[in-house]
């Protein structure tokens, strides 16, 4: 799905951004113009900036769902085995 419709930016580039970035720097909050940057595109109206922050935290979520064991969470406490 197009997100950002001036720089064509896709929900899976936000989500492969979201993922190298919090590779690079787990304890990093993300906002759109970093996700942006990461991927070469430059904001310029930004009315894309409501959706690509949900979709931002969305990929966080499953960032942390498949790599918090390395990162340091407590498997316990990750959503998918929450019950
Ligand atoms: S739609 Fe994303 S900057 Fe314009």
């Amino acid at each position: 799905m197009i997100v950002c419709h001036c720089n064509k930016v896709t929900s899976n580039d936000i989500d492969d951004a979201v993922c190298c970035l919090k590779r690079e720097c787990p304890q990093a909050v993300l906002c759109p113009e970093d996700v942006y940057a990461e991927l070469g595109a430059c904001p310029q109206c930004c009315n894309c900036f409501p959706l690509a922050e949900k979709l931002i935290q969305e990929s966080v979520l499953k960032f942390v769902a498949k790599s918090g064991f390395e990162s340091g969470m407590n498997p316990a406490l990750m959503p998918q085995n929450l019950a």
